[in-house]
């Protein structure tokens, strides 16, 4: 049976060519502090062409389609330290892969499979210190030139082919990412029920009992991390957008706002729900929470196979715009109507980032935001707020199988022109969608997301 791994790497060896070889390391242990290390997390691109998530290892892929695996080789003496390993001997077995050696033969062998190559094709910027060891290993061949050895005369960024066959999910992704997203649903309902029980007996409630009920019911669920550091912002802290999980107390009367998702056999999920600590929105809570929730639906219906990526932002900022205006954010009769407040950008005040990334195996996944037959399209304005000259370029065309993020906001900071009852809420509203033909899939709503049945679960 073909594995994905393998069909995705039968692709990147038609990519690059019969001449071209790809060079793909996973990431590095990262020391913590003195001799502990931070969890250790395989490389992205790494893991997607090999499935593989030992520390140590290399992934090099042939323009004819032959593909060879170095890693750690076996050692009973370590492995009793720091756990199994697969080793070269039964690595082709185990990950389909043509040939395996040890690690400890890379510089070695690689000089010799770039041998006769016309271009070396590797990841730019990603891994420190990557370009120096391929430049080593291309004077080892330099150094054979006179006995009739081929040196690469190109190298190439192997992120260009990589993130474009990332960008739409097969199947087998769309399943993790299907089930990493219902983990992460289940602990916003824990983390907000838990939040109104605690309080309606009487305790102290901090943001890090809320933290510590995301991990539980991540980890419970078989999940291995966190996608990225959560956000658990009680009151006006979540007016601040990469609050992290603290210690300030959970005030009976004030919103939370939880982002947080956990990361499931190498996939991400990132949900955000904003919701009254006491379970009961109060009146301004409510209307600043229906304003962005009528802005998410606005922004899910933009959302379809052909429309452009940036449609669900521009849905997003109209409905936005206009609640500001409805609401007394922004005084009409110093900034205008709803386009004058489009155009100006007016409601940057309140609404500060975009509504939209792709999702995948990272949070901010990796893929183009431009649609690539179009780059030479762009238009340049000069930014009614920074001065700023940009070049717009028409953004990405969706199609089926992209995963992106849709994440509107409003956040009144305490001391801005907002009327006083506005001060100090912060509101996202975050799910993750699957791009579909007629539509998107949103996979994250086991979390419920409007007032009412937020209000129920709760109660
Ligand atoms: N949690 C990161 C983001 O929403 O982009
Ligand atoms: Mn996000
Ligand atoms: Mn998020």
């Amino acid at each position: 049976m073909t594995t994905p791994y393998a069909q995705r790497r039968a692709e990147v060896a038609r990519q690059i060519g019969r001449d071209g070889i790809a060079i793909v390391p996973t990431a590095p242990e990262r020391p913590r502090n003195r001799d502990a290390d931070f969890p250790y997390r395989h490389d992205s691109y790494f893991y997607y062409l090999t499935g593989f998530t030992e520390p140590n290892a290399w992934l090099v892929i042939t323009g004819d389609g032959r593909s060879t695996l170095f890693c750690a080789p076996k050692d009973l003496e370590r492995e009793i330290w720091d756990g199994y390993r697969l080793g070269p001997e039964a690595a082709p077995a185990a990950l389909g892969v043509d040939e395996a050696c040890s690690s400890a033969e890379l510089d070695t062998r690689l000089p010799r499979l770039l041998e006769n190559r016309g271009t070396v094709w590797f990841p730019f910027a990603i891994h420190a210190g990557l370009e120096s060891r391929i430049d080593g290993w291309l004077g080892s061949v330099r150094a054979r030139v006179r006995y009739g050895a081929l040196c690469p005369a190109s190298q190439r960024d192997l992120c260009g082919i990589l993130d474009e066959m990332r960008l739409v999910k097969d199947a087998h992704e769309q399943d993790i990412m299907r089930r990493a997203a219902q983990i992460s649903a289940q602990a916003h309902v824990r983390a907000m029920q838990t939040c109104a029980r605690m309080l309606r007996a009487g305790r102290d409630v901090r943001e890090y009992h809320l933290d510590a009920e995301l991990l539980h019911a991540f980890r419970q669920d078989g999940s291995q991390f966190p996608a990225y550091g959560s956000i658990v912002a009680a009151g006006a802290n979540a007016c601040v957008l990469h609050y992290r999980a603290d210690a300030a107390p959970v005030r009976d009367g004030e919103l939370v706002l939880i982002d947080a998702g956990c990361e499931l056999d190498g996939y991400a999920s990132d949900i955000t729900r904003t919701f009254p600590a006491n379970g009961r929105f109060t009146g301004p809570q409510r209307a600043l929470y229906d304003l962005v929730l009528a802005s998410q639906h606005a922004a899910v219906a933009a959302t379809r196979a052909g429309a452009r990526f940036n449609d669900p932002h521009d849905a997003t900022v109209r409905v936005l715009a206009q609640g500001m205006l409805d609401l007394g954010l922004l005084d009409g009769n110093k900034v205008g109507g709803l386009d004058d407040v489009i155009a100006s950008r007016a409601y940057f005040a309140y609404y500060m980032h975009r509504t939209s990334h792709w999702l995948g195996m990272d949070v901010h996944d990796c893929g183009s935001y431009v649609e690539p037959g179009e780059v030479g399209d762009g238009s340049v304005r000069q930014d009614p707020l920074s001065g700023e000259t940009i070049t717009d370029r028409p953004s990405r065309i969706l199609r089926p199988g992209m995963v992106l993020t849709i994440e509107p906001g409003l956040y009144v900071r305490p001391g801005t022109d907002a009327p006083e009852q506005f001060h100090g809420i912060g509101i996202r509203i975050e799910d993750d969608a699957i791009v579909t033909a007629g539509g998107c899939e949103l996979i994250t709503r086991g979390v419920p997301v409007e007032a009412g049945e937020i209000e129920a679960l709760m109660r």
